[in-house]
C-alpha cells in the first residue's frame, strides 16, 4: 500500500466526504474529529489501558467488532497482528476505516457483518475487541454469548458505557423467592432500559451499572484478569458457568 499517493489536501478532502467522524484519527497531519465532544477520542482512552494488551501481537489473529473508523484494528495491527478482521454494521464506518488504513499503510479487513452474525465467520482469534458496542445492542448478552460460541479464542477487551453505582458485592449463589431487598440497593447488577433516548442516541439501549458489566461477562463465559480503568476490562475465555444458558441462533458457517 503506498499513502503516498495521497496528498494532505485531498485527505483533507476525503476526510470532509467521509465524515462526520466518530473517531478522531490523525492521517498524515489531517484530524478526522478534532472537535469531538470527549477530546482526541478515543486516544485519550486508549491511553489509559494500552498497557494491558500485549505490546506484540506478532502471530495473532485479532477480530475487532464494532470497529467503527478502525482505531482498535490500526492499533493492532501496528502491534504486529498477523491477521487483523474488523467488523461493523454500517457501511459509513467501515467506508471511513478502509480509508483510514489505506492512507496509513496497514494491512487490515475490514467486512460489513453484524455481532449477532459472528457465527458466519467460522474462525476463533486470539483477542476479540469489543468496545463501546454492548449498550447498542437490544439483546446485549446474546451477543457476548455468540462471541464466546464462535470466535472468542483467547482474550476479550471489553468496554461498556455505565451508569448506576461504580460499586460491586458478593453474588449469592442464589436468592430466596421472599427475598427482595437485594434487587432495592444500587450495587446489585442492574441493566438500565433506555426506551427513548440517551444523549441524544436512540441506539443507546441497555447500559448497565459496574456490577452488570462484570456479571454479564461472567456469565457469558468470560474470566476478567484485567480492570484498568472503570469501563475497560481484558478477559480470557472461560468455561460458560451454567451449561443451560442455551446460545439461540446457536448456528456456524455453513448452517
Ligand atoms: C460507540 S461506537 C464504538 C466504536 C469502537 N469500537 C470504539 O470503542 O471506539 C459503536 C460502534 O458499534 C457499531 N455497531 C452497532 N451495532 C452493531 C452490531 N449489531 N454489530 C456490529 N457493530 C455494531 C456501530 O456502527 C459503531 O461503529
Amino acid at each position: 500500500m503506498n499513502f503516498n499517493r495521497w496528498s494532505t489536501e485531498e485527505i483533507r478532502r476525503k476526510v470532509d466526504a467521509l465524515g462526520p467522524w466518530f473517531h478522531n484519527l490523525d492521517l498524515h497531519g489531517v484530524p478526522t474529529a478534532p472537535a469531538h465532544f470527549l477530546g482526541d477520542y478515543p486516544s485519550v482512552k486508549w491511553r489509559h489501558f494500552a498497557e494491558v494488551v500485549p505490546e506484540s501481537l506478532a502471530g495473532k489473529t485479532v477480530l475487532d467488532i464494532g470497529c467503527n473508523a478502525g482505531f482498535y484494528a490500526m492499533e493492532m495491527k501496528r502491534r504486529g497482528a498477523e491477521r487483523v478482521l474488523a467488523i461493523d454494521s454500517r457501511d459509513e464506518y467501515l467506508a471511513q476505516a478502509r480509508f483510514a488504513a489505506e492512507v496509513s499503510g496497514l494491512e487490515i479487513e475490514f467486512r460489513n457483518l453484524s455481532v449477532y452474525d459472528v457465527g458466519r465467520i467460522g474462525e476463533r482469534f486470539d483477542l476479540v475487541i469489543f468496545m463501546g458496542v454492548l449498550y447498542h445492542l437490544r439483546h446485549p448478552l446474546l451477543a457476548l454469548d455468540l462471541i464466546h460460541e464462535h470466535v472468542a479464542g483467547d482474550m476479550l477487551l471489553f468496554q461498556s458505557m455505565q451508569r448506576g453505582s461504580d460499586k460491586v458485592e458478593p453474588v449469592e449463589s442464589n436468592y430466596d423467592f421472599w427475598t427482595t431487598d437485594p434487587f432495592d440497593r444500587a450495587v446489585f447488577p442492574k441493566l438500565h432500559f433506555v426506551e427513548k433516548k440517551y444523549a441524544d442516541d436512540p441506539t443507546n439501549w441497555w447500559i448497565p451499572n459496574r456490577a452488570c458489566a462484570e456479571a454479564m461477562l461472567r456469565s457469558a463465559g468470560f474470566v476478567i484478569v484485567a480492570h484498568p480503568e472503570l469501563e475497560v476490562y481484558l478477559c480470557r475465555r472461560g468455561a460458560r458457568p451454567q451449561d443451560d444458558g442455551a446460545v439461540y441462533p446457536a448456528q456456524g458457517a455453513g448452517t
